[in-house]
């Protein structure tokens, strides 16, 4: 028993031997054979718009044979990094995978024989349609030629890619009076960037272009559908009008005749009626600050100064420090352009009397102050013209006007007969009359007689009209008016708001 036991134990050991021999070889054998391939046999594309993966696989000796029969493999695998628990022989499913997103995929295998190999596998959900943004420099516009730019988001080369074979049959659409030229299709960057001319109808003056991009004409590599966004049109205003400015004050204004023509005054004597305003016909391409810079004032001192813009169309202005009295004339520079680039046509200069104070009137005669006679000539001189001066506004005690000549606007002459012995006074009382600005007169003197004399042969007529309101031919014109017809109408500058 013993002995068996010796030779079994001897046995085993040689077997053993033999074994690892036997072993040794299959090892020496195996390094040019024991290779395994892992093979995918489905996987999803590289590009892929749908949140579900599906990978099936084997792996394989060299001769074709599974490698994994029976279950001997043993098999790992990883899904972005991650190791999974559990990892399927053949087939594994992922869902709702993160979309828009980098994915990858790995597996090892190692057979019962030690063989290992493994395998990687990238690849990217893309659910975001391509779409493109239409550009254009000229969405305002005065010219017949335009240019427009189209840019995708992403290459759209499914189903033949963006097209445009002719003006009927492009990818880019146009509504209205206006037609591309598909012949000017330039690539800027391709794939990416296209730019087209298109060319207005010269028939319409002004009008406006729809340019939209169609739908669902290409895709990108996962296989999204183009979608049309709101970047994906654009709308082309074209006007060749030209650009008309309206340069106005809310000025008090008045038509006179001076010397038999009737013409427009402007005056004021109130500091808040020195607004600038300019309404252009359509939105202008300058900046306020150019605007301001364009507008020109006579006087050195008075400042014009943005108080408001209303859409680069409506501009008003104030004009701060301006004196007393004085006559501002304000011109609009040529220079500036409507947001089509047409240029804005001249403006006519504006000029207006701006007078805050008030007239004076003096009364005088050439009568001495003691005298017979019962009438004696008084004259009556204002600072400016007036308005509205009559002889009931000549306030007369123990005496009567009982005649009245108007020289000029600023110069009348009465004759006063006293009723009664004692002395006669004559004044005219403030607030009866008014300037052209609006300004009404301060008292005059008091004129004093107690008796009268006949009047010298020619009496020296004087007034003394200061020259420092007539500062334009125009209000000195007002001066030798014979007859006015006033009619005054005000705006302001908000009119319209
Ligand atoms: C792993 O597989 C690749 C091909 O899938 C093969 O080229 C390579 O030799 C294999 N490596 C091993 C160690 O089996
Ligand atoms: C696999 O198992 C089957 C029976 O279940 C058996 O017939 C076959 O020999 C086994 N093959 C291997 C390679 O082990
Ligand atoms: C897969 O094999 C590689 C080496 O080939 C190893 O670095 C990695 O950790 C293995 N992954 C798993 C999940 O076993
Ligand atoms: C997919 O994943 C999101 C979170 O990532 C989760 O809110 C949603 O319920 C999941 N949907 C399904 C069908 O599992
Ligand atoms: C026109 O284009 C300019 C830039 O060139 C842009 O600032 C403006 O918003 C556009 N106007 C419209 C209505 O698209
Ligand atoms: C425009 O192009 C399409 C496709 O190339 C063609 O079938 C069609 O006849 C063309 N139309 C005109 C007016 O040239
Ligand atoms: C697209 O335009 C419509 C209407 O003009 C607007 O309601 C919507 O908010 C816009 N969408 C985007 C993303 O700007
Ligand atoms: C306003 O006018 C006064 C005198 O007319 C002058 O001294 C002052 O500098 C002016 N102010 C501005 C801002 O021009
Ligand atoms: C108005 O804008 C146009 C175009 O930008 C420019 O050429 C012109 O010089 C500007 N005008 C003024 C007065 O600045
Ligand atoms: C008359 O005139 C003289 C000077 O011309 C003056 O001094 C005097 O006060 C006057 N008398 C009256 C009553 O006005």
């Amino acid at each position: 028993m013993k002995h068996m036991a010796t030779t079994e134990t001897g046995l085993l050991h040689l077997l053993k031997l033999a074994l690892c021999i036997a072993v040794m070889i299959v090892c020496a054998l195996d390094s040019t054979e024991s290779t395994v391939f892992i093979n995918f046999h489905q996987a999803p594309p590289e590009q892929s718009r749908i949140s579900t993966a599906v990978f099936q696989y084997s792996a394989e000796f060299p001769d074709g044979s599974n490698a994994c029969k029976n279950n001997s493999c043993h098999i790992s695998c990883e899904l972005d990094g991650r190791t999974l628990r559990s990892c399927p022989a053949d087939i594994i499913v992922f869902k709702n995978l993160t979309v828009n997103h980098k994915h990858s995929f790995l597996l090892n295998v190692s057979t019962r024989n030690g063989e290992r190999n493994s395998s990687s596998y990238s690849w990217f959900i893309d659910t975001t349609p391509p779409t493109a943004t239409i550009f254009s420099e000229q969405n305002y516009t005065s010219a017949g030629n335009i240019i427009i730019d189209v840019t995708f988001s992403e290459a759209c080369t499914g189903l033949g890619g963006f097209k445009c074979a002719n003006s009927s049959n492009c990818d880019v659409i146009l509504n209205g009076p206006a037609y591309l030229h598909a012949s000017s299709l330039r690539i800027i960057k391709p794939n990416i960037k296209y730019r087209l001319d298109l060319t207005v109808s010269l028939k319409s003056l002004r009008g406006r272009i729809l340019v939209r991009m169609a739908d669902n004409f290409c895709t990108d590599k996962a296989g999204n559908s183009f979608t049309r966004t709101n970047s994906s049109s654009l709308i082309i205003h074209f006007d060749r009008r030209p650009v008309l400015v309206d340069l106005w004050m809310p000025v008090p204004s008045y038509v006179m005749e001076i010397n038999g023509v009737p013409r427009t005054v402007l005056a004021t004597n109130k500091m808040g009626d020195l607004k600038i305003c300019l309404d252009f016909s359509i939105p202008i391409g300058n900046s306020t600050e150019e605007v301001l810079n364009s507008l020109h004032v006579n006087s050195d001192n008075v400042l014009p100064v943005l108080i408001g813009n209303h859409g680069n169309r409506n501009f008003f202005f104030e004009l701060r420090n301006a004196s007393k009295a004085e006559t501002i004339t304000v011109k609009l520079e040529s220079g500036l352009v409507g947001r089509t680039g047409n240029p804005v046509s001249q403006a006519a200069s504006l000029t207006i009397l701006y007078d805050s104070t008030k007239p004076e009137v003096r009364l005088s005669t050439s009568s001495p102050n003691l005298t017979k006679a019962s009438d004696m000539k008084v004259i009556v001189g204002f600072t400016k013209p007036v308005f509205g001066f009559e002889a009931s506004m000549v306030q007369v005690e123990g005496g009567k006007v009982i005649r009245f000549k108007e020289f000029s606007r600023a110069l009348y002459s009465l004759t006063v007969l006293a009723v009664a012995q004692n002395v006669v006074s004559i004044t005219i009382p403030a607030g009866k009359v008014h300037d052209i600005s609006g300004n009404q007169n301060l008292a005059s003197n008091l004129l004093e007689v107690k008796h009268y004399s006949t009047p010298a042969i020619s009496m020296a007529l004087y007034s003394f009209v200061t020259s420092g309101v007539i500062a334009t031919s125009l209000t000195a014109a007002a001066l030798s008016l014979s007859t006015a017809n006033l009619g005054s109408y005000t705006h302001s500058c908000t009119r319209r708001y």
